[in-house]
């Protein structure tokens, strides 16, 4: 049995971020291969289920899109440490669901494509880091294949995201001649090998300066003058401003390949911290040995179709989580058996006997727990409220089928419940026609296959004449109510919204009302 302080600083618990078709899939399979998750070979979990995304993609949706909404987590063993990865969605229109992924990773790693340096949604899911204030490493994909120099990726990163790039390897060869990468620690160079698309792990070589210089001659000059450049102008690894988000470690390689991948993960063993006491609502922290105490930070309904559960993920904070052990979820303070508590595998499934701090289980058909939501033993935890993010899309949904009403609610309830869409009622209107709030317009994608394909309850969704909202109470409710152009909403915890047709509409009654309570939501004006 062991001790939570012991297995927490053995665990690295990190989330991948990236635009779509980066490489994040590609990489997420290497991570395995190389964690010895998938056995000798890459790709066969592609192979096996025969379509382009791995292991974590599962629903119909995402495969027809081509992108992943969903998020699941993977965990293997990389040198003495137990790593925890957390597939964040890799569109912005889900960047709510990132920073609640993120609330449960103590890193990131943000995935970029040589060729085409930080494209829009690296730049969106990159705030949604800064405002969650996690670090984060670089890696540069794709080096196999022609794109920019390295130097000007790294002033892309620099000046777009306001945040110094420190190379931990340099790239040998110009993108799309791959030589390797000089190790910026500790000055050496690794040779690479292809394998076949990379199906085992890359076989490497590392090769004194008198051999580098007459296989790889003018490659390794130049890439051995500019990595002392780098190193002259101060432009090393700095655990400091790492951690504070002011820094970030940059890696080259190519996942396709498996080039430099085995760096990466070094990299995250070396520089991500290991979990550390949490931040409680009352400030304080709980001990890494305290007893047992996790947060729920997404819900997830029909992640397997034969059984329509509902999974809640659960990121351990302190103590040791054994299953079967009663738990208390503090937001109701009801008690219930985890004895169906499991890991995820994408889809496969395997259930867990025990997790320490960094690890994250998923509670099967918990259907009280709720994102935010504490689980503990013994003592009461309860954790910082997780911000809603603004919405700016809004649109009221109807059951196109009278008679599957009762369908049409209880879906209502669910997706609102996971967090999936923000349900907004009407004091008149009430469950008949309400008014689902997103942060980006796929989510009404999502909301209206499930309500269709889990629930049988297609909807209809029509436009609604706002464009932004603000927290606001009871007190301003009525005055605003009375108001044109404005309507105040109330979300299932009693929270107050006020809608607004335009942001210029909005200014206007603040400036003229400044007596009412109207406040900001997290990203409000875009991600
Ligand atoms: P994502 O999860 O970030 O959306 O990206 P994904 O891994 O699915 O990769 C997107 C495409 O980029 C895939 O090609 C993948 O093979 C390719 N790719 C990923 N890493 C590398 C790399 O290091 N080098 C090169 N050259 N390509 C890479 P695809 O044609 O869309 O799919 P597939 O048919 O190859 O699977």
């Amino acid at each position: 049995m062991g001790d939570p302080k012991t297995e927490a600083a053995r665990r690295r618990t990190f989330a991948i971020i990236s635009h779509p078709d980066a490489g994040k899939t590609t990489l997420t399979e290497k991570f395995l291969l190389y964690g010895g998750a998938l056995g000798a070979e890459a790709g066969t979990v592609k192979a096996r289920q025969g379509r382009r995304s791995a292991t974590s993609d599962w629903m119909d949706l995402e495969q027809q899109r081509g992108i992943s909404i969903t998020s699941t987590v993977l965990q293997f063993d990389h040198r003495d440490c137990v790593i925890n990865l957390l597939d964040t969605p890799g569109h912005r229109d889900f960047s709510e669901d990132t920073y609640r992924v993120l609330a449960a990773a103590d890193a990131a790693v943000m995935v970029l494509d040589a060729a085409k340096g930080i494209e829009p949604q690296t730049l969106k899911l990159f705030e949604v880091c800064r405002e969650r204030e996690i670090p984060f490493l670089t890696f540069v994909n794709k080096w196999d294949r022609p794109g920019k120099s390295p130097l000007e990726l790294l002033d892309e990163i620099e000046e777009t995201l306001v945040v110094e790039p420190t190379p931990v390897t340099w790239p040998v060869g110009i993108a799309g001649d791959f030589r390797g990468v000089i190790h910026q620690g500790t000055g050496t160079y690794t040779r690479f090998e292809r394998t076949a698309r990379g199906a085992t792990i890359a076989p490497e070589e590392e090769v004194d300066t008198a051999t580098a210089a007459e296989v790889d001659t003018d490659a390794f000059q130049t890439a051995t003058e500019e990595a002392e450049l780098l190193t002259v102008l101060g432009r090393v690894v700095d655990t400091k401003t790492f951690l504070a988000g002011e820094s970030t470690p940059v890696f080259f390689g190519s996942a396709l390949t498996n080039f430099g991948v085995r760096f990466l993960l070094d990299g995250v063993v070396d520089l991500v911290p290991s979990p550390a006491p949490r931040l409680l609502a009352n400030g304080t922290r709980r001990a890494l040995d305290a007893p047992f105490a996790g947060l729920v930070f997404k819900v997830q309904a029909g992640m397997d179709k034969a059984h329509r559960d509902r999974i809640a993920f659960v990121r351990v904070c302190s103590g040791r989580f054994e299953r079967g052990m009663i738990v208390i979820a503090g937001r109701t303070e009801r008690q219930f058996s985890t004895k169906y508590a499991q890991t995820m595998f994408g889809q496969d499934r395997e259930t867990v006997d025990e997790a320490y701090p960094g690890d994250v289980i998923g509670l099967v058909n918990a259907s009280d727990l709720r994102v935010g939501d504490a689980i503990y033993r013994d003592e009461p935890a309860s954790f910082p409220e997780l911000p809603a993010f603004a919405p700016e899309h809004f649109m009221r949904a109807r059951v196109k089928d009278v008679s599957k009403f009762k369908q049409f609610r209880k879906g209502i309830v669910q997706l609102d419940e996971e967090g999936a869409i923000q349900v907004l009622r009407d004091e008149d209107l009430g469950d008949q026609a309400p008014v689902l709030a997103a942060v980006g317009p796929m989510q009404f994608e999502v909301a209206s296959y499930r309500l269709e394909n889990e629930f049988g309850a297609p909807a209809e969704l029509t436009a609604t004449r706002f464009s932004i909202a603000r927290k606001t109470d009871a007190e301003s409710s009525a005055r605003l109510r009375s108001m044109q152009g404005v309507d105040v909403l109330a979300r299932d915890d009693g929270t107050q919204l006020a809608l607004f047709e335009s942001k210029y509409w909005m200014d206007r009654v603040i400036a003229d009302h400044p007596e009412l309570t109207l406040e900001r939501l997290v990203a409000e004006g875009g991600l």
